[in-house]
């Protein structure tokens, strides 16, 4: 049997709202859609997966699904039974599951299970208990809804290709919201198997922040540890924290030597386990001559968030006889909290001299030392 996974994609999203339609924002890192449909791809028993999005979504869609294939996106409609009917039409193969690209996180049991029981049923579809009391209800409670015996009927779900499709041909009234109730009216029997919590569908804002929540669980605390020093050389103002400084002197580097952003920079790529700034920038590359440190720091931050990381704070020590750093701390806090998206409570500055001792107790440059607290997925 040849099992095509439909993941339908094109809806708007606006109940959830926040800017682009909510299958393509990062949930944990990693957009809504491109989880759901890897759920699929990489099951043994599913053969193709194929998306459906809406209309102008095609760059977003790509974005989402970079290196995954899905072949071409096809065009949905504008009710998600449309998108169905639509995604039917292209798709391949004895067996489907039609699933919600807003249900990012679908077990591999539930995949089994749904196939399993396509041996002995027209269609499958998980279902849940409701806990809940049932009633009807406008500004008040109205009639109750006996519960006995009544589900949440969940995606994915499973059919036969062309059963479904026939269904579907046959289906007459109001659009329905899923596929059991086109089959069940084209007399087809759909098996109930077990469906799962975490199948839930983002619907609301609340939705969401419990999935960044249940992801975010998942995470450990990892630190890592920045040092960089630089020689003073030249007329100065120096970049230091991200701000021009103004002194009599300026720092020798390839970059824009903001030893302040190195360090913090270091750090954060310590604490991911990325190797280090050089190895992101190297000295020997002619486009980072002059280059503005932000931009590194700023990457540091990107190759955290896009493997689902949080960064909690950095704090950095400035070991230098000259500037003075504290009349600079506030501003050089608020760039740096800017620069990685953070508050500027999550950001500290410090300054120590050295006591008149050793290379920067010389007055022959600066040093910084860093600190970067993160939460990433455990290290495998
Ligand atoms: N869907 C679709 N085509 C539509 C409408 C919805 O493919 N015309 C998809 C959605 O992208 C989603 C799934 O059907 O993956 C379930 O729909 P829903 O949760 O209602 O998503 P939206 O329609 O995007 O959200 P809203 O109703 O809040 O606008
Ligand atoms: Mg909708």
């Amino acid at each position: 049997m040849t099992v095509t996974a439909l993941i339908v994609a094109a809806g708007s999203g606006e109940r959830l709202g926040g800017g682009i339609p909510k299958q393509y924002r990062p949930l944990g890192g990693k957009p809504v859609l491109r989880r759901a449909v890897e759920a699929f791809a990489g099951h043994p028993l599913v053969d193709a997966v194929r998306v459906v999005i809406g209309v102008g979504h095609d760059e977003l869609a790509a974005a989402a699904l970079e290196g995954v294939d899905v072949g071409e996106p096809i065009r949905g409609g504008a009710r998600r039974a449309d998108s169905v009917r639509a995604g039917l039409a292209e798709c391949a193969g004895e067996q489907v599951l039609v699933h919600d690209a807003a249900r990012p996180f679908c077990p591999p049991q539930v995949i089994d299970r749904l196939l399993r029981a396509l041996g002995g049923h027209d269609g499958a579809a998980p279902v849940l208990p409701v806990d809940d009391t049932l009633a009807r209800a406008q500004q008040v409670i109205g009639e109750p809804i006996d519960r006995a015996g009544a589900v949440r009927v969940q995606t994915p779900q499973a059919f036969g290709l062309d059963g479904l499709r026939r269904a579907y041909e046959r289906w007459q009234g109001e659009p329905p919201t899923d596929e059991t109730s086109v089959a069940r009216a084209a007399g087809l029997s759909v098996a109930a198997v077990e469906g799962d919590p975490l199948l839930g569908k983002l619907t609301t804002a609340a939705d969401w922040d419990r999935a960044e929540a249940m992801l975010a669980a998942r995470l450990v605390s990892r630190t890592g540890m920045g040092f960089d020093v630089h020689g003073f050389a030249g007329d100065g103002p120096m970049m230091l924290g991200g701000i021009a400084v103004r002194h009599s002197r300026g720092l020798a580097g390839h970059s824009d030597a903001d030893v302040v952003l190195h360090a913090i920079t270091d750090a954060l790529l310590g604490a991911a386990g990325l190797g280090d700034i050089g190895d992101h920038f190297p000295p020997s590359d002619a486009q980072w001559r002059g280059a503005p440190s932000d931009r590194f720091l700023a990457h540091a931050a990107e190759l955290i968030r896009a493997r689902g990381g949080i960064i909690d704070h950095v704090d950095c020590t400035v070991i230098a006889e000259e500037p003075r750093v504290g009349p600079h701390r506030a501003a050089m806090r608020a760039r740096i909290a800017a620069i990685l998206g953070l508050d500027p409570g999550a950001v500290s500055i410090k300054a120590t001299t050295t006591e008149g001792l050793g290379f920067t107790g010389r007055r022959e440059g600066i040093a910084a030392q860093a600190v970067a607290s993160i939460r990433m997925e455990p290290a495998r």
